[in-house]
């Protein structure tokens, strides 16, 4: 993708976050731009930008837009603005850690930096999120270089929601692999699923692989079992937004029937993810938070009405595929295999380590 997803354009003191709207794709490409905090939180709320590791880089690049203001004086004020609007960015989507960890992140380093005078704290937290969104992409390139040791022999893959350069700051998660494999030429076929209510998959990475160039095929949701049965694809590759420290792995609503499948066919279920989506803190899948989002989505979407307004709806944005279907996790940092507990103890003693 050429496009930068969500990014800073300016000063710190005149700038404007700049990001895709994600809801008009594929028909249309428009650019926002986000000159207070209140537009970047509704654009996190409503989808605009979305994908965990994008909704991390774009959550920082709003708290410095919500604080460039502040006319606190003291260090101890502007970090009582920090937490303030950290706490309100925070209450825009509950499920993708990585909300968390760039808010944890800037907090962290507002209070290491209090010794600064506040306009040079508020130029430390721009410089802190540009940071995170270059670790984001340099992040990608790790993961599609791990991710293609695991594709010898695979000529086709299937894949859920969106995971590519729209999902990050660039390159993608699980789209990194795809995108990397047609550099080198060894381009792999990708079925993609349509990913209701919201249809990433049809809008987004279908949209994506399109203009890479890359041979998609769409399918619906409920096709996937067909799709595996007939031996059309050789592993399935996806995100995540949540990985417990046993790998219990939260993702876009559909992943967890498509791992039961995938054990089901003898079909590798692999999952992409940087550090970044894992929450170390949690023992299992079961304490994470998953969105409800409004019924309206399934039964209206995008202003279109396919069902009686007003039947009873049930509409989770996301689910937890227990980490005994999960193949493997690639994350920046290598190819983890089961136990998990054990090997993602041991990816984040190498992070520490570096
Ligand atoms: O509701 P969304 O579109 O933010 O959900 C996105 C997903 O579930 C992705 O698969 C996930 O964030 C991992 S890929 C970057």
């Amino acid at each position: 993708m050429n496009y930068p997803t969500v990014e800073w354009r300016g000063s710190v003191a005149t700038g404007v976050v700049r990001l895709i709207d994600q809801t008009l794709l594929p028909g249309r490409l428009k650019f926002v731009r986000c000159t207070d905090v209140k537009q970047v939180w509704e654009a996190l709320r409503m989808l605009r930008v979305r994908g965990a590791p994008a909704i991390g880089v774009g959550a920082a690049y709003g708290l410095v837009l919500a604080v460039r203001g502040s006319r606190a004086t003291t260090a101890e004020r502007f970090l009582a603005d920090v937490e303030r609007q950290a706490a309100y960015l925070a209450s825009a989507r509950p499920t993708a850690v990585n909300l968390f960890w760039a808010l944890d992140r800037m907090r962290r380093v507002a209070r290491e930096e209090q010794g600064l005078a506040v306009p040079a704290l508020k130029a430390r937290l721009l410089a802190e999120a540009e940071t995170m969104a270059a670790e984001d992409r340099a992040t990608s390139i790790k993961m599609a270089e791990h991710g293609l040791s695991l594709m010898r022999g695979v000529s086709t893959v299937l894949t859920h929601c969106n995971t590519g350069g729209l999902a990050t700051a660039q390159h993608g998660t699980a789209l990194s692999i795809v995108y990397r494999a047609q550099e080198i030429g060894k381009p792999l076929k990708v079925y993609a699923t349509e990913t209701r209510p919201l249809l990433q998959g049809a809008r987004l990475t279908a949209w994506e692989l399109t203009q890479a160039g890359i041979d998609v095929t769409l399918i619906c949701d409920s096709a996937a079992a067909t799709v595996m049965r007939q031996e059309r694809v050789d592993c399935v590759i996806l995100g995540a937004d949540r990985i417990a420290a046993n790998g219990d792995t939260a993702n876009k609503i559909g992943t967890y029937a498509l791992a039961v499948l995938a054990r089901e066919h003898g079909i590798p279920f692999y999952v992409v993810a940087p550090l970044s989506s894992f929450d170390p803190e949690i023992a299992s899948g079961d304490e994470i938070p998953i969105e409800e989002r409004s019924g309206e989505e399934i039964t209206c979407p995008y202003g279109l009405r396919i069902a009686p307004a007003g039947v009873r709806t049930y509409n989770p944005a996301f689910d937890v595929t227990p980490a005994k279907f999960i193949t493997a996790i690639v994350t920046e940092y290598g190819v983890l295999h089961p136990p998990y507990n054990r090997s993602i103890q041991r990816s984040f003693k190498d992070r520490a380590a570096t």
